[in-house]
This record gives structure tokens, sequence and C-alpha cells, in this order.
């Protein structure tokens, strides 16, 4: 389990984001330009409806809940990091925030219509496992996204690995939880591709699977339905 491969345990993954906890937020919109909360707003418009349940999964700060809510629906957001729950109760009381992890959802099945998970999916020790939790929550026809961040393939590719192996691990050299910023390259590279997490997605009981790309491809937004 280590910081360098992209793989660490459940224990590892928590401790690391509650240190980080402080500091999420304003990393979130260095890293991107400002970009990332335009695509929490598109992610939750791709399946949420007014009126809606919605969970959103690994909420941790909470940007994509309230995007949730934004769209109409009553949500739910949920984390296994004490630290991230506590910034994201800062900014809304009027989403549910709930402490639990996604391989164990403390939630009926079927007790949602759509559910977001934004930067989080990555992080679940068992991708397979995470997946299968979020169709059991859902309702038949129950939408899911996923938005995460993926290798492109296309032109800005070397770009794309000049800022993420190098410039995203110096900038958490200077910032608290340094570690985290190793981590978050490598746990890109042993995360599935596009494609593979397409058919992940089928394999755990979503139908009309679909996805498109950011920002030349450095992140994707997955949807499908609970089948
Ligand atoms: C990179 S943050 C994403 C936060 C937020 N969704 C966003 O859009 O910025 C990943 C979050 O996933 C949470 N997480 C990772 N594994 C988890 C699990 N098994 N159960 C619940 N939360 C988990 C972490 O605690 C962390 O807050």
């Amino acid at each position: 389990m280590s910081v360098r491969t992209g793989t660490l345990a459940p224990d590892g993954v928590r401790v690391m984001f509650d240190r980080i906890a402080p500091v999420y937020d304003v990393m979130n919109r260095v890293m991107t330009g400002g970009l990332d909360q335009r695509w929490r707003g598109i992610t939750a418009r791709a399946v949420v409806r007014p009126g809606d349940r919605v969970l959103d999964a690994c909420c941790g700060t909470g940007d994509l809940a309230l995007a949730g809510l934004a769209a109409g629906g009553r949500v739910t957001g949920l984390d296994f990091s004490p630290r991230m729950l506590e910034r994201a109760r800062e900014k809304s009381s009027q989403v549910e925030w709930v402490q639990g992890d996604v391989l164990a959802l403390p939630f009926a099945d079927g007790a949602f219509s759509a559910a977001t998970v934004g930067f989080g999916i990555r992080n679940v020790s068992d991708l397979g496992a995470g997946l299968r939790e979020l169709r059991r929550v859902l309702a038949v026809d129950g939408r899911l996204a996923i938005l995460e961040i993926t290798q492109p393939q296309g032109p800005l590719a070397p770009f794309y690995r000049l800022w993420f192996d190098r410039v995203v691990p110096l900038l958490g050299r200077v910032l608290p939880g340094g570690a985290a910023y190793t981590y978050l390259p490598a746990s890109v590279r042993r995360f599935p591709g596009t494609e593979a997490l397409a058919d992940q997605l089928r394999e755990a009981g979503f139908a009309g699977v679909t996805y498109r790309t950011f920002a030349g491809g450095i992140v994707a937004l997955h949807t499908g339905t609970a089948a």
C-alpha cells in the first residue's frame, strides 16, 4: 500500500483526506484553473431532476452535492472523512451530510433516483464493489454520474504528464498533507481508462452507459441508468 503507486488502504485514504481538508478546495481551483466547479454543475445537471432524491457519494467538502441541490435535488452527501465533512457542513444545512463508506452505504435498496460521484470513485479500494453498491441504492432507471480524472490520449498528453506528475506534487510539497498530491497522479495512472470504466459500469448493472470528456480529455463524465 503506497502513496507512490496510488494504492492506499481505506484508512490511509481517509487520513490523507482528513489532512488535506483545509486546502482541498483551493487546490482544486488552482489545479483546474477554476474549471472544476463548471464540471460539477454539468455533472449534476446530467442526472438530477427537480425533486429527485440524490446521493452524492464521496462528497468531500460538498461542492458536487451543492451542484445537485442547485439542480433541484434533495441531496444526501456521504463521505468517510470527518474533516472533509466538517467543511461541507459549513457550506449548507440544506444537504443531509452523512459519515459513511461507499462500500457499505447506510441506505435501503432503491432509496435514490440519482447519484453522483466527483473525483471520488478512483480512491475507493474496490471499484467494482463501490459501483455495485451505488447500483443497489438506486431505484430502477435511477441515474448515475461519475466525474473523474482520466489519462488523455491526444496532443495534451505530454502537457498533462508535466502538470500532474511534476507540478502538482511540487505544489503539494508546500501545502499540508502534501503526500496526497504524490498519490493523486499515481492513483489516476492505475485507474481504468474511459472505455474500461464504461465496461465496469455495465458489469455493475448500469445500462445506456456513455461518457464525454472535458479539458482535452483530462476529465471524464460517465453516465448510466440503473438496469
Ligand atoms: C478527491 S475527494 C472528492 C470530493 C468531492 N466529491 C469533490 O467533487 O471535490 C474524494 C473523497 O472521497 C472520499 N472517499 C474515498 N473513499 C471513500 C469511501 N470508501 N467511502 C466514502 N468516502 C470515500 C474521501 O474521503 C474524499 O473526501
